[in-house]
């Protein structure tokens, strides 16, 4: 379809060999679109992280192809792959992955150092970046300091501030509370979505449903079913 964003075509990932092998993702296929929030819906075990990290370059698919922004993203050699995640792709990951003995600000600024600009510029864009996610003034600070909530946050920051078209989070409320985790999610419609970016969300909590354009349901390695707008 034209405009999309991403396309996943038959995935599938197993781990291990023999009889211990386990196939974690077993040919699935789907689109997002531009300016879409999509979530992918399915029970602890389905696949659903295994699935976002070979869309986002972190795990190589067993077979299938990705598609992002028109690149068969699996085709690229690793420099390249590096290089069009970094300006490409935002990711949240289900368990943060800040660097505890950076500041904060540090942490978000890491994609903007790593793409080789400038450090102080980069501290600064770092600092800007948490006060849009309402943690002005909380650079200097360890993220071990910081709630589970405001950690979350620092981990959006730090995936926006490249500004990327494409958003991918994995279960961003699963270490929150349930108004916190609605508040992250409203954020990310409000200030992120826009109808040149898209946003892929990985979920089992169903009190922030209701932000999706669409929800696509995952069951054992597969994409089962697809829906617009509700459940
Ligand atoms: N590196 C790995 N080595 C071996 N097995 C793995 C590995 N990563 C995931 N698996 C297995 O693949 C299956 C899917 O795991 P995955 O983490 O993708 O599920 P999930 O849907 O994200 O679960 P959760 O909702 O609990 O985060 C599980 O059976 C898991 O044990
Ligand atoms: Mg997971």
């Amino acid at each position: 379809m034209e405009n999309a964003a991403i396309q996943a075509t038959g995935l599938t990932k197993s781990f291990g060999e023999g009889a211990a092998a386990t196939l974690a993702v077993r040919g699935a296929t789907f689109e997002a679109h531009y300016g879409e929030m999509l979530f992918i819906v399915g029970p602890s075990g389905s696949g659903k992280t295994t699935l976002l990290s070979m869309i986002s370059g972190i795990l190589r698919p067993s077979s299938g192809s990705v598609t992002v922004k028109g690149a068969n993203l699996w085709q690229l050699d690793a420099d390249d792959l590096a290089e069009f995640r970094l300006r490409t792709i935002g990711f949240v990951f289900q368990d943060f992955h800040l660097f505890p003995k950076l500041t904060t600000a540090e942490n978000v600024a890491i994609p903007l150092v790593l793409r080789r600009e400038d450090w102080n510029a980069s501290l600064d864009k770092g600092e800007q970046m948490l006060a849009i996610v309402g943690l002005k003034g909380r650079g200097q600070l360890p993220p071990v300091k910081l709630s589970g909530g405001e950690q979350q946050r620092v981990a959006i920051a730090r995936a926006l501030v490249g500004d990327p078209e494409l958003l991918i989070l994995d279960e961003p409320t699963a270490s929150l509370d349930g108004d916190t985790g609605r508040m992250i999610v409203q954020f990310v419609r409000e200030h992120v979505l826009n109808p040149t970016r898209c946003v892929l969300i990985v979920t089992h909590d169903a009190r922030i449903l209701e932000f999706a354009d669409r929800v696509v349901h995952m069951e054992d390695g597969c994409i089962t079913a697809g829906t617009e707008k509700t459940l």
